[in-house]
């Protein structure tokens, strides 16, 4: 059976909530929906940063200390915003929906310690808008073991099979973090996160000129990348490891860029993020030969040439340019994976997360 779902995400560059609506049984897209956005506004994303801080010393994924608790009411609450402007702007209504798919807003993972929090409260979501909530869904895999992410590979893949591309087909997904689907000839999984996404490079340029990030790639297209500091940087463990394997926001923060001007910081930190990429390919079964790059990354036209050199001789494109709503792409996922939660249908695989199992996942709240 088809269903109608709202898939919300909040993700790690704590820029605002993307929303999508599909139609699909779980396995296939059946329709493609409008997709919507409602942004943080600076003093949202100020608390949101807070909380991150806040959270670092968690061992418990209930606790909600310092601003933690203010913080998941404000995430509860742009949620609901977020579908509510949707609903009206779309002329949809809340009955036409049979579920929505909400990630939360992850404020701490550590899968090595069976331990990943996203804020955010489903039952309160699904009272306020009057929808069922499906959420909490990187928590089961976890538990068992997994890594909890990514979590997007097995709507990558219904999305890779609707397109006209040479296998394997890798699909890389550029948040605050990156993250990779590799899909072989025969539809086979593969996935991993690939390293830092935009997190660095946003993170450099709040500290250095104030801008929450490097718009269209301007600075980081005028300065030189500094290929002996990014050599260091590949040597942290986590580039050695094979996939599955997944990271927390600031796993890297502890990298200095602050000795390299704002043009070559941000040539520097655009680099890795390709060169963290490039690293994963002699991991997987077969070089990708087509690339298709969504996520707010893929609105950053040096990063993307910077992709391309390292990908070559491989085709990278984004997925604007294969027909996909390519900021929207992560909305859609939660989206399907909440219509697979309801079905009891597998999220994560051995091979996406490192589960013991196929495994399905999350939570749901009725109105
Ligand atoms: N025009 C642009 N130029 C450069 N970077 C951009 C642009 N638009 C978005 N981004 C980057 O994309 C990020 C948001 O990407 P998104 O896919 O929403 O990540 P997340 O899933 O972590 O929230 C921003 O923080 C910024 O780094
Ligand atoms: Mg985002």
């Amino acid at each position: 059976m088809t269903l109608r779902a709202l898939g919300l995400m909040s993700g790690t560059s704590l820029d605002g909530v993307d929303v999508a609506l599909i139609e699909t049984d779980g396995e296939r897209v059946a329709a493609f929906g409008p997709v919507g956005y409602r942004r943080y506004a600076e003093d949202e994303r100020a608390l949101l940063r807070r909380a991150l801080a806040d959270a670092a010393g968690l061992s418990d994924r209930a606790a909600r200390p310092g601003v933690l608790a203010d913080a998941e009411a404000l995430v509860t609450k742009a949620h609901a915003e977020a579908v509510e402007d949707f609903l009206a702007a779309h002329r949809v209504g809340r009955r036409d929906i049979a579920v929505v798919g909400f990630h939360g807003q992850t404020v701490l993972h550590r899968p090595e310690r069976r331990l990943t929090v996203q804020i955010g409260d489903g039952y309160g979501l699904a009272r306020r808008i009057g929808v069922p909530v499906v959420f909490d869904l990187r928590a089961a895999d976890v538990a068992a073991g997994g890594q909890g992410a990514p979590l997007v590979p097995v709507f990558h893949r219904a999305l890779v099979a609707t397109l006209d591309r040479p296998h394997p087909v890798a699909v890389l997904n550029i948040g605050g973090v990156a993250n990779v689907t590799y899909v072989g000839d025969a539809g086979e999984l593969i996935a991993c996160d690939t390293g830092p996404g935009n997190a660095l490079i946003d993170d450099f340029m709040a500290a250095r000129s104030g801008a929450a990030w490097d718009r269209d790639g301007v600075a980081a297209a005028q300065g030189r990348a500094d290929e002996q500091w990014i050599a260091a940087a590949l040597a942290h463990p986590f580039f050695a490891a094979p996939p599955p394997k997944s990271l927390d926001r600031n796993a890297f923060a502890g990298l200095d860029a602050s000795a390299l001007s704002v043009a070559d910081g941000a040539a520097t930190l655009t680099a890795l993020t390709a060169a963290a990429v490039a690293a994963v390919v002699p991991r997987l079964p077969r070089p990708p030969r087509s690339w298709i790059v969504a996520g707010g990354g893929a609105r950053n036209p040096t990063l993307m040439r910077m992709l391309a050199e390292r990908l070559a001789p491989a085709a990278v494109e984004t997925g604007q340019a294969v027909g996909w709503a390519s900021d929207a792409v992560e909305a859609q996922a939660f989206a399907f994976l909440a219509v697979r939660a309801l079905k009891r249908l597998p999220i994560t695989f051995p091979a996406t997360t490192g589960a013991p199992r196929p495994m399905t996942g999350g939570a749901t709240a009725r109105p």
